[in-house]
């Protein structure tokens, strides 16, 4: 967004209390009159609530708890991710136009956010619940100079991003279910879908899809979910506003995925598998034919759960159907 109409927010903040004059803000921002006021009015479409009064100037009277390129890009502290920023009201799915954008060229750190998805889509050719105001549907663009093979480190950082700001910010217990779903009093509250556009050795770019169930009640799901899911609200009862939550997202996506460019992926291992769900338990692991009992351990370097085998054998498994006792 504009850094003019950021400054403007932040003045209006500072200024809270009492009307800040036109003339001062034109002053400050460089910029006439007349383009306060044009940016006055694209902030009250954004749902900022702004008094202008003859003689007195303006005074901000609230800030709206509604997602908007604006009301996500003020006070967002990063330094790339989401400086660019796409945000739709009703879109069939984010993932779609990040594609898009993505082989457009778009730049690393390039999100896109929707209010509501109509076609969500989740992983293995499931759909995803996605609807209006009630959670966080978004898609991040990254160009990871890393071969396609450690792409799936960049899966399980997301969950582990998005399992510590719960932790912190909403104060729940989450934990991570192998690879990639966020639970919270074992009901999924969170999944990721990673897509990526690969040569042989070299990413071109990965999309990584989030979906958050943030405000949703029990009775807003479907039926045929509505025991396994949970949503924030549910989990620690009270709303919560997206913005904020957005913005502390990004920001700790920013600072992880910063130190696991520079550091590897060992910080990631650590922090998923103080959030892995039933670690160190009995777990029945269905691969192809074979179905056999072990013990979940954690996962390896590529992102492969790994279990012990009752002959103490340990295995890496990377897909098959897993039941935990
Ligand atoms: C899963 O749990 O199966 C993955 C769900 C991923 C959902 C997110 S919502 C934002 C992005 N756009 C989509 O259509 N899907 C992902």
């Amino acid at each position: 967004m504009s850094s003019t109409r950021n400054r403007l927010i932040q003045m209006l903040a500072e200024h809270e209390e009492t009307y800040i004059s036109g003339q001062l803000l034109s002053d400050e921002l460089h910029i006439s009159r007349s383009a306060i006021w044009k940016h006055m009015n694209e902030l009250k479409k954004d749902g900022y609530e702004i008094e202008g009064k003859a003689n007195k100037g303006y005074r901000i009277i609230s800030y709206p708890n509604k997602l908007s390129e604006n009301t996500v890009s003020w006070g967002l502290q990063t330094d790339w991710l989401g400086q660019k920023m796409i945000h739709k009201e009703s879109i069939p799915s984010t993932q779609r136009i990040a594609h898009e954008l993505a082989l457009d060229g778009a730049k690393h750190g390039t999100i896109v956010l929707a209010d509501e998805q109509t076609k969500g889509k989740g992983r293995v050719q499931k759909s995803f619940h996605s609807k209006k105001g009630q959670g966080i549907w978004m898609s991040i663009i990254l160009r990871p100079d890393i071969p396609p093979y450690l792409a799936p480190q960049l899966t399980l950082l997301t969950a582990t991003v998005l399992a510590n700001v719960m932790d912190r910010y909403a104060n729940v217990t989450p934990q991570i279910k192998w690879p990639n779903d966020v639970l919270i009093d074992g009901k999924k509250v969170s999944g990721i879908l990673t897509e990526m556009q690969a040569e042989q050795d070299q990413v071109l770019y990965v999309i990584i899809g989030v979906g958050i169930n943030i405000n949703q009640q029990k009775s807003d799901f479907p039926e045929e979910i509505k025991e396994r899911v949970t949503s924030l609200k549910m989990a620690s009862g009270q709303s919560w506003d997206l913005v904020p939550f957005i913005q502390e997202l990004l920001q700790t996506f920013e600072v992880k995925y910063n130190q696991f460019i520079d550091n590897g992926f060992d910080p990631v291992k650590n922090d998923w598998e103080n959030y892995g769900f039933r670690m160190n338990e009995r777990l029945e692991i269905k691969t192809g034919k074979e179905t056999w009992e072990g013990l979940f351990l954690g996962i390896a370097e590529d992102g492969a759960l790994l279990a012990e085998k009752d002959t103490g054998k340990i295995e890496k498994i990377y897909s098959g159907e897993i039941s935990w006792f």
